[in-house]
Parts: C-alpha cells; sequence; structure tokens
C-alpha cells in the first residue's frame, strides 16, 4: 500500500523556484488499478517520479506497505527498487544497439535469468501487444506507438508487485491502445499495486481508484 500526503517538490533552475507539487495525497492499494489523470503540465510524472524514488519530496511523506520512505538513502531506495517497482518512464528510453526483443528481456537477464528461459515470455507479450513482427529490429528504427508498447512491455515483464507506468497509450491507434489497456486489466487482477498516469478515457475507465492532479494539488475522482 502506498499513501502519499502533502507532498511538496520545488525545483529550482538557476535562481528561480518552480513549485510544482503542492499537496497530493492518495492512496494506491494491491489489486487495485490506480490512475493519475488531469492536465499537462499538472505534475503526474513528478508524482511518479516520487513514488519510484527518483526525486525526493522537500516535505510530505511516502508510505510503502506501511513504511515511511523519508529515511531512505539512495541505496535503500535502489535495492526496493530492483525488487518490488517496475517503472515504464514517459520517455522511451532503450538501449539502441540491441534488438527490440533484448530490451524488453532485460530486467529479467540483469536478475540473471538466462535468455533461453525468457524467450517465450517475451513473445507472448510481444503478441498481445500486437508487435510480434518488430522481433529483430533495432528500436531506434521503431515509430513512437511501436516504442510505446515495447516500453510496456519491457515494464510488466519482471511482474514486479508495484508496477508504475506513465502514459501508456501515448502515441497510439484505437485497436493498439485496447491491446494495452486489456493486458493492464489482465495485470490488474493478480495482487498488486498498479499506478498508470493518462490522459486516455478508455484507461481512465477502467481505473478503481482516479486521481486528478492538477496545478500540483490532487482531487480524488473516484
Ligand atoms: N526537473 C524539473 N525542473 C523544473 N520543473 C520541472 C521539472 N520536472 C517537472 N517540472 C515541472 O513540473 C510540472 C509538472 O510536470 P509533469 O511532468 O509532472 O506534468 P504531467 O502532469 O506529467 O504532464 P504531461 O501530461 O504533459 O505529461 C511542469 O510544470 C513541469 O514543467
Ligand atoms: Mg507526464
Amino acid at each position: 500500500m502506498i499513501i502519499t500526503r502533502n507532498l511538496k517538490k520545488t525545483f529550482q533552475t538557476k535562481k528561480m523556484a518552480v513549485h510544482s507539487i503542492n499537496k497530493v495525497s492518495f492512496e494506491a492499494r494491491e489489486g487495485e488499478l490506480t490512475v493519475l489523470t488531469g492536465p499537462s503540465g499538472g505534475g503526474k510524472t513528478v508524482v511518479l517520479n516520487m513514488l519510484a524514488g527518483f526525486i525526493k519530496p522537500d516535505y510530505g511523506d511516502i508510505i510503502i506497505y506501511g513504511e515511511d520512505t523519508s529515511g531512505w538513502g539512495w541505496s535503500r531506495w535502489n535495492s526496493f527498487r530492483r525488487r518490488y517497482i517496475s517503472y515504464g518512464t514517459q520517455r522511451n528510453i532503450f538501449i539502441p544497439n540491441i534488438s527490440v526483443e533484448d530490451n524488453i528481456s532485460l530486467p529479467l537477464l540483469m536478475l540473471g535469468h538466462e535468455k533461453s528461459e525468457v524467450m517465450d515470455l517475451v513473445r507472448d507479450l510481444m503478441e498481445r501487444l500486437g508487435i510480434e513482427y518488430l522481433y529483430g529490429r533495432k528500436t531506434y528504427t521503431l515509430s513512437g506507438g511501436e516504442q510505446r508498447r515495447v516500453m510496456v512491455a519491457r515494464t510488466l515483464i519482471n511482474d514486479t508487485p508495484i508496477i508504475l507506468l506513465d502514459e501508456p497509450t501515448a502515441e497510439l491507434d484505437e485497436d493498439s491502445s485496447k491491446l494495452v489497456i486489456d493486458l493492464i486489466n489482465d495485470f490488474i487482477s493478480r495482487d498488486k499495486i498498479f499506478i498508470v498516469a493518462t490522459h486516455d478515457k478508455n484507461l481512465v475507465n477502467i481505473g478503481d481508484r482516479v486521481i486528478k492532479i492538477d496545478r500540483g494539488y490532487s482531487t480524488i475522482i473516484k
């Protein structure tokens, strides 16, 4: 379980402070899909970055599984993240000189699995996302929507207890985005904390909890 409250993040850009998160408070539970929505620049990505431990709030608490994370240093966050969190960021970040399937399998290879063990899983996810035809390609040759789906596959592959996905259906047509939403739905039914940031109404509609984040303030919609 994650509870965040009164989070504040002020970015110092030269001498000017940018107040991005003012007051955000919500709870995400296992077995549910928690959706962060709201206008562009509202603070969704900053909140996900805080939940992943990449940036620290200036004040406020992030409580995970009942534990207050405010005392965690980078190494504690790194080891927690490795074991529990998978984060598909808004920007597609890949290793350019390896294939699509190698990029997708990377989280499992880093945990020590053999490539031969994980390839069936990679193919299955690629098929379910309609990107099986990308096998063997390099990620820099892919369209924006193809890259998004590779990112989704890589985020889901190691089946972590906490999944964060930022705009998983951005740049996708309706059919492809339905494949992504169906896959997300399948993962929710397993006991996971699943948090997505999205503008996509179809994805918002399947959220068990919906939190609007606008100008750094949260409102519980559902
Ligand atoms: N490192 C940073 N330094 C300064 N300002 C930042 C930084 N990161 C984010 N911001 C600002 O914080 C605000 C919230 O940004 P954020 O990326 O969280 O928005 P978002 O809700 O994810 O928007 P979108 O829907 O466009 O992805 C924006 O005004 C952004 O410019
Ligand atoms: Mg964003």
